[in-house]
């Protein structure tokens, strides 16, 4: 067991919930990526890693988490809001890689990370590294967490899959989202927009535009940002699709596929 890959699959919010509508979940993309990660789990152990799309999202901003603590009871509020729906959602995604056969298990993230000014510095890596050893698939998210300077803040699932990655010394890091991968034009307003295949991570921090509707922790750019930081540690990171049929499992096993791998 311990002797196979490790892939850390970032599944984006946009890709597994509908962004136009809040606590709406993207039923069909969410069954078709569990057949594939079930695929994949015969021979590579994963660490599930999703974001918080129309569940968190929306949430977050209105009661403005990020920005940490006033002090106000309705802050708090919104900090309880936003992880209840968070462990909503993340129920609803082991729930459906359960049902297509896979030991997926929660690990709630305030409960093992701690940021300090909205970087994450602390970690407990002990129970994720013994689980998936196991044989378990660890189903970890972006959330709403306890920060030593803001009192709270929001943790993106981005920067939580590169920084587990590293620390896990993952083979592959796979951020699965709603487009094909990085496009060399904005496809939203040039239809003749194409996929760069393989990019440096430098080319990808000037071409990346912005994600859309509510994100209160940033689109691609950000996304490669946390990509740079498992470059450097020299794991493989690929950025593509996760709603084109076989592409997840495509990416985890470096098969031809629809997506942009990042180089240094
Ligand atoms: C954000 O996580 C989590 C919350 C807003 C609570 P991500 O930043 O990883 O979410 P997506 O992938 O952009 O939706």
């Amino acid at each position: 067991m311990n002797k196979r890959l490790l892939a850390v699959v970032k599944l984006g919010g946009s890709l597994i919930t509908d962004k136009t509508k809040p606590f709406t979940l993207r039923k069909h993309v969410i069954r078709q990526i569990a057949e594939e990660l079930a695929t994949a789990y015969e021979d590579a152990r994963l660490l599930v890693v999703h974001g918080g799309g129309s569940f968190g999202h929306p949430v977050a901003a209105k009661y403005a988490i990020k920005e940490g603590h006033d002090g106000s009871k309705r802050k708090l509020e919104g900090f309880s809001q936003t992880r209840y729906w968070m462990t909503v959602l993340n129920l609803k995604v082991v729930e459906e890689l359960a049902q297509r056969g896979l030991p997926a298990v929660p690990f709630q993230t305030s409960a093992f990370t701690y940021t300090v000014n909205k970087e994450l510095r602390e970690y407990w890596i002990k129970p994720l590294a013994k689980a998936l050893k196991l044989g378990l698939v660890p189903v970890v998210y972006g959330d709403a967490v306890l920060d030593d300077k803001l009192g709270f803040t929001i943790l993106s699932g981005d920067l939580l899959a590169a920084q587990l990655a590293v620390e896990l010394n993952a083979n592959t890091l796979v951020y699965a989202v709603d487009v094909e991968g990085i496009m060399d034009k904005d496809p939203r307003h040039s239809p003749n927009a194409k996929l760069i295949k393989e990019l440096p991570i430098n080319e990808a921090l000037k071409i990346a535009g912005n994600a859309s509707g509510v994100d209160v922790t940033g689109g691609m750019a950000y996304k490669i940002q946390c990509a740079a930081k498992a470059l450097t540690a020299k794991i493989r990171v690929v950025i593509g699709s996760g709603t084109i049929p076989g592409n997840i499992l495509a990416m985890i096993k470096n098969k031809p596929g629809t997506y942009t791998t990042l180089k240094i």
